[in-house]
């Protein structure tokens, strides 16, 4: 076997894709996502407004669907995400609470939640896109309510939940150096310093050829590993302005090469995830519109030279 997972497994690393349900009533994309992937996420199922959409009311059938899709195919499995002030319940932001109800709160989700998948869910997005783009915190619900322990907190609470499990920060546009990902080595340096169960950081990757290459890639995910913690890619895309060409699939594809180029450079980062493997289910035309075709795959599910660029970083070329 010679699939992206078989030769990114052959360097220690994962490769996976998100999904979602609706994608499972198509068997040609099936087919590709067990076959290709080592590693699996679900893009929406584990969300909050999925997992408890009345308070105290657990549901996992939708991320029963995909984590059991991920077993039968041996693949790893991220989750994500546990707390984000995206997809939140109704019940939860129409409520007015108290620091105290809210923690509680909070505390119920996390524990239910990671408790439910113990040993299942090897690593989690614990909180998601907690900072601004100038490095201060984004206000949620939960920073303006709680402060900024709520991150410390949910870390200790996912902890206590299951002990084996991987806990991550995860962000987008920290994939450079810059205020945003300073942010987040500034916050994990002292979480670590202060004992708390922090061991990843999961860089999104949602890059856009408009925008440059995050040249630095390397050297940052560099930095976080030498703080002792784990790095991964987690939500990779590489969007363009549409109609695509042969000029902008091939910068695309050098991209893709250069992102998995870097991740194998440094040992701790474990692997890459691809925010789902092809333009038929991508997330990015209904968010910027006239943007995309930026996911490895077409939407006719035939691999595009990105596919190829991956595989022939993967071999080392
Ligand atoms: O479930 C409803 C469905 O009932 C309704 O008919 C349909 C009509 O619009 O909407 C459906 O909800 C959509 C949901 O995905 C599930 O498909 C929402 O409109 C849509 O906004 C939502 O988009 C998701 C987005 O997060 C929300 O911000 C994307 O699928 C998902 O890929 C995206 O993922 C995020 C990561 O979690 C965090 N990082 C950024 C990334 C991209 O935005």
């Amino acid at each position: 076997r010679d699939t992206l997972g078989d030769l990114a497994a052959a360097r220690h690393k994962y490769l996976g894709s998100a999904t979602d349900n609706p994608q499972f009533a198509d068997a040609a994309y099936l087919k590709i996502l067990g076959k290709e992937f080592n590693s699996n996420t679900a893009g929406n199922a584990l969300k909050w407004y999925a997992t408890e959409p009345q308070r105290g009311v657990f549901d996992y059938t939708l991320s029963d669907q995909i984590l059991n899709f991920a077993r039968a195919h041996r693949q790893f499995f991220r989750g994500h995400t546990l707390i984000w002030h995206n997809q939140l319940p109704e019940w939860l932001t129409s409520g007015t609470w108290t620091a105290g109800e809210l923690r509680a709160i909070l505390k119920n989700h996390i524990t239910q939640v990671v408790r439910h998948y113990r040993g299942k869910i090897p690593a989690w997005d614990v909180v998601n896109e907690a900072f601004n783009e100038d490095g201060t915190y984004r206000e949620t619900l939960f920073y303006n309510t709680l402060g900024p322990g709520y991150i410390a907190d949910a870390l200790r609470w996912a902890h206590q939940a299951d002990p084996q499990a991987k806990l991550y920060l995860n962000d987008y546009n920290i994939e450079a150096i810059g205020p945003k990902s300073d942010a987040y080595y500034n916050l994990v340096k002292s979480l670590k310093a202060q004992g708390v169960p922090v061991h990843g950081v999961g860089v999104q990757g949602h890059l856009a050829l408009q925008f440059g290459y995050p040249t630095s890639l390397r050297d940052n995910l560099q930095r976080f590993a030498d703080l002792g913690l784990d790095v991964a890619i987690t939500e990779l895309d590489i969007r363009m302005i549409l109609p695509a060409d042969d000029a902008k699939l091939a910068t695309q594809a050098e991209w893709y090469g250069n992102v998995t180029k870097a991740c194998l450079a440094v040992r701790r980062c474990v692997g890459i995830t691809i925010w789902d493997y092809t333009d038929k289910y991508s997330w990015i035309p209904a968010f910027f519109p006239g943007e995309g075709a930026a996911h490895p795959y077409d939407e006719n599910l035939l691999p595009k030279p990105a596919y190829y660029a991956i595989r022939a970083a993967l071999r080392g070329r």
